[in-house]
């Protein structure tokens, strides 16, 4: 038995600890919104949340977890209304759509870190999460849409130092 805080709930489970983290949400956990794309951490879809961090469930044992607390795309926001699941709408990013959790949580993660981020570190961050419908355009723009609405990082409403 392992526990785990996921979403802001503490969970108990029951695979083992070699378990990827990624069948543990979905197949344990019914967590579905996490896809899994190649299993080898080179495609991005299965990306989740570890205390704040981007990090590739298939390849991210249930043992290496800890307690550290997992976030995946159906805790980003209790409402589905994070900045990027917004400007996700408003752009109308996916195609499929199949890629599209993993590619919202590094987008998250980036975003967290670069409140602001220039077109190439949104790139270099991005890099990963291949879309095989080529929505890299729209994803961009998404990223740029959201990042626009957000506060400039360590200041407050009215534009001084935090
Ligand atoms: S399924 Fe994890 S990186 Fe592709
Ligand atoms: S929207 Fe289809 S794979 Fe990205």
């Amino acid at each position: 038995m392992t526990t785990l805080k996921v979403n802001g709930r503490q969970l108990t489970v029951t695979a083992p600890g070699e378990t990827p983290l990624l069948w543990v949400i979905r197949d344990e956990l019914g967590l579905t919104g996490t896809k899994f794309g190649c299993g080898i951490a080179q495609c991005g879809a299965c990306t989740v949340h570890l205390d704040g961090q981007a990090v590739r469930s298939c390849v991210t044992p249930l043992a290496a977890v800890g307690d550290k607390a997992v976030t995946t795309i159906e805790g980003l926001d209790p409402a589905g209304a994070h900045p990027l699941q917004k400007a996700w709408i408003e752009v109308q990013a996916p195609q499929c759509g199949y890629c599209q959790s993993g590619q919202i949580m590094n987008a998250a993660a980036l975003l967290a870190k670069t409140p602001h981020p220039t077109d190439d570190q949104i790139v270099k961050a991005m890099n990963g999460n291949l879309c095989r419908c080529m929505a890299y355009v729209r994803i961009k723009a998404a990223i740029k849409l959201a990042a626009a609405g957000q506060k400039p990082a360590g200041k407050t409403k009215e534009g001084a130092k935090a």
